[in-house]
């Protein structure tokens, strides 16, 4: 039967005369009841870990905006977690993790099999989402791509350039190539364990692959992405799937053909023409709204969020950021998104 989610609809391939919206870090720090239910939890981990507090601010955004998909409340570093790394959130500057950079480091990581002891919390999360949103909202479960995930391990933090990732990979590709298999392995059991929970349509976040070239792009990001796919595919024929190989350019065409996504995601470094001319010819797309439109708001917002639309509009689209929406952005100027898309 087909389903009366526009989500779920869009990602069956169908054109909408209105596309369906949510927002990337829609759950955040721009919105002030975000604020007060951290500072309740005490921290992000705390709040990650907190099945009633995690669930709570999910739905923040869907009770204000009424969004057509709610995201699941963790955090794609929860996985090293969960593997065994050590993770802690400097405030103001961001994760920080154990490094991963010699035989040694890689040795001390637990298996696969380990990870739901610490990873049940999450899953909980998502039953008390699937049994809470409004029936129109679909739950969406995430991960991180096997890269994203690795450049955080290797560094112990975000880096600019990924340079601490991309220089292990060329030093001890061996190394390199054992820890993405353990990260892909344990994200297939980890997206698996939130559809049985709940989740309606998984998302896996590849958010440096645009720093992966040529065939390092093949080989890091589209094949950790296709092998994680077919994998969920075999288990859940039924439940969609979202890629976002974010700034991979010319890597977005036919990367849902080669991955077997449902949809890929896109971000504002490519323009929506190009990406309706080379990306939704194939199926549905996502975004792609520069995110700091929703911190300058005005004209320029309604503007391009209707120039989207429009050159989406010949095809299967679900309106959201090209990133993730920051925390200085205006709240009012979610809303303004919004009532553009659905032209009220
Ligand atoms: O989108 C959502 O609302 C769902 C929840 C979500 C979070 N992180 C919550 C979060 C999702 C899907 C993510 C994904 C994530 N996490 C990515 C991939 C997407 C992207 O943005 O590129 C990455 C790279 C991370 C790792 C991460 N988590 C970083 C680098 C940071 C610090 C940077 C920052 O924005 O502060 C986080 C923290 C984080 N994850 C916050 C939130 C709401 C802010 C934490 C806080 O409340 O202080």
């Amino acid at each position: 039967m087909a389903s009366s989610k526009t989500i779920l609809r869009a990602l069956a391939g169908e054109t909408l005369p209105t596309p369906p919206i949510w927002m990337m870090r829609q759950a955040g720090r721009y919105l002030p009841e975000y604020r007060a239910t951290r500072a309740q939890a005490g921290d992000f981990l705390k709040l990650c870990y907190n099945p009633e507090l995690a669930a709570e601010v999910t739905l923040q955004p869907i009770r204000r905006y009424g969004f057509d998909a709610a995201i699941l409340f963790a955090d794609i570093l929860l996985i090293p977690q969960a593997l065994g790394a050590d993770l802690w959130f400097v405030t103001g500057e961001g994760p920080r993790l154990s490094t991963i950079t010699t035989q040694a480091d890689f040795d001390k990581l637990g298996p696969v099999s380990d990870i739901h002891e610490t990873l049940n919390p999450i899953y909980e999360t998502v039953k008390i989402l699937s049994d809470a949103l409004p029936s129109e909202t679909t739950l969406i479960g995430f991960a991180g791509a096997p890269w994203t995930v690795a450049t955080y391990m290797i560094a112990g933090q975000g880096t600019p350039d990924q340079g601490p990732a991309h220089a292990l990979r060329m030093e001890n590709t061996p190394l390199f190539e054992a820890l993405l298999d353990r990260i892909t392995e344990a994200t297939i059991d980890y997206l698996s364990m939130q559809i049985q929970a709940g989740a309606e349509v998984v998302k896996i976040f590849d958010s440096w692959a645009g720093s992966l070239k040529g065939d390092a792009f093949l080989k890091y990001s589209l094949e950790p992405a296709r092998r994680i796919t077919a994998a969920l595919k075999a288990k859940h024929p039924n439940t969609p799937i979202i890629g976002f190989p974010r700034e991979a350019g010319d890597g977005y065409i036919g990367f849902a053909k080669a991955t077997g996504v449902d949809c890929v995601a896109l971000d504002n470094s490519v323009s929506a023409e190009w990406g309706a001319k080379n990306v939704q010819v194939d199926g549905c797309v996502q975004g792609n709204l520069k995110s700091s439109h929703m911190v300058t708001g005005g004209q320029p917002l309604v503007d391009e969020t209707k120039a989207i639309v429009k050159a989406f509009s010949g095809g299967p689209h679900i309106f959201n950021l090209g990133h993730g929406i920051t925390p200085d952005a205006d709240p009012d100027n979610v809303q303004r998104m919004i009532d553009a898309v659905r032209d009220v």
